[in-house]
């Protein structure tokens, strides 16, 4: 009833079909997802109209992939309501040369928290840095940088971060990623509830003003968490693959599967274990990740494990071949033993489950009898990944700058 009533009271004007993860195919129409998947056809602004309004300065502007990431990049931002010029200037410098237009939609009841603008990026080269800026003529944003990933399946080192559950203290996020940037990852996984209250645009508003300079600079994955609450915020804010809670992308010679754990459809929990299976199967990658919100395996005393998951999911990566399971959902840091079927195996053989639940959220406690417990500190905590020359390093920080974890296995 409170997710039914949550989601009456966000409407936006541009929607589409979410019914199967497809792709939000560079360079062609830019959909937003919609939980219940709502078949609504778009009623787009023109993104070419040079119209501005009162408060037309694009804010919150941050980058993601709905598509292929050596090749293309999404961006999302922000401005009034009235503002309707979509573009996007890019190139090589801040004389850019290349423009793109996107799409807009009112957010809020009758565009009371302004406008989305969302434009993709197509056609770029792998491996290469970029200037851009978003809005219009006359009301362009500060300059600023990305990078595309390297070529699919490219041995090419890489280096991730990841964190989540900043939920109702923002500041401690901000700290985050100021922590996190000392290591320039590529990009950044975020396990949900940035928020506490998805519905809550306010809440929203604080945890992309603590990621300017970083999420509109390095591109940020979201696996959607339970206090997202399946709102339309979520899917308006965010432009991932397909119907944004369940895709994957592979980022040089790696292949990452993102999963929405708090669904709104019965049977999807299922239906993402089955799609999984398909993705993993398809895919040739080395190097296999998963990230989704709810812990398989967690030794946290306020929810634990997830009996479901591990019958669920747990299984299919597994023999799947995931290295890394990322959570968050149980606020504090912790890391399993390899595990196959619920047992300790080696690194190369098993899937080792990581919470990194350390962005902001009230700590919880840990119960260490559990067996398939390694490490564990109840600490604010981010995880960097680095993959190099057939070797995976992963070390866990405490807000400190103090190693609390690291774990490396080859491949
Ligand atoms: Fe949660």
């Amino acid at each position: 009833m409170l997710l039914l009533s949550l989601l009456a009271c966000h409407t936006i004007e541009k929607i589409g079909d979410s019914a199967a993860p497809t792709a939000n195919v560079c360079g062609g129409e830019i959909f937003v997802a919609r939980a219940g998947y709502d078949t609504t056809d778009p009623v787009p602004a023109d993104p070419d109209a040079p119209v501005f309004g009162a408060a037309p300065a694009p804010y919150h502007t941050h980058l993601s992939w709905s598509d292929e990431p050596s090749t293309t990049m999404a961006m999302v931002w922000r401005t009034d309501a009235d503002t309707l010029a979509t573009r996007v200037e890019y190139g090589a410098d801040t004389t850019y040369g290349a423009t793109a237009t996107g799409a807009s939609w009112l957010l809020g009841v009758e565009g009371a928290a302004g406008r989305v603008h969302e434009a993709h990026l197509c056609d770029l080269t792998p491996g290469t840095t970029y200037h851009y800026r978003v809005g219009g003529a006359g009301n362009w944003s500060e300059d600023a940088t990305f990078t595309t990933a390297p070529t699919p399946g490219q041995a090419a080192p890489f280096r991730f971060a990841v964190t989540g559950d900043s939920r109702d203290n923002q500041d401690t996020w901000g700290l985050v990623l100021d922590a996190m940037e000392a290591h320039a990852p590529d990009f950044y996984l975020f396990s949900g509830d940035a928020v506490d209250l998805g519905v809550n645009m306010t809440e929203w508003d604080a945890w992309f003003e603590a990621g300017k300079g970083h999420i509109d600079r390095r591109p940020l994955m979201f696996a959607h968490g339970n206090h997202e609450f399946q709102v339309q915020n979520y899917y308006a804010l965010f432009s991932q693959p397909g119907n944004e809670q369940w895709f994957s992308f592979d980022y040089a010679d790696a292949h990452f599967v993102v999963l929405n754990d708090t669904v709104a459809t019965a049977g999807d929990r299922e239906l993402q274990a089955a799609w999984m299976e398909n993705d993993l199967g398809a895919t040739a990658a080395k190097w296999r990740f998963a990230l989704h919100h709810m812990p398989a395996y967690s030794s946290c005393t306020t929810h634990g494990s997830n009996a479901e998951l591990q019958d669920l999911w747990s299984p299919v990566e597994e023999a799947g071949g995931v290295v890394l399971d990322f959570t968050g959902h149980n606020h504090n840091y912790e890391r399993s033993y390899p595990l196959r079927d619920g047992a300790q195996t080696t690194a190369e053989l098993g899937t080792t489950y990581v919470v990194a639940a350390g962005a902001g959220a009230d700590l919880y406690g840990n119960d260490l009898s559990n067996a398939f417990t390694e490490v564990a500190e109840i600490t604010q905590n981010f995880v960097i990944v680095d993959v190099a020359d057939g070797t995976l390093t992963l070390t866990a920080y405490d807000l400190g700058g103090n190693v609390i974890d690291t774990f490396t296995t080859t491949r």
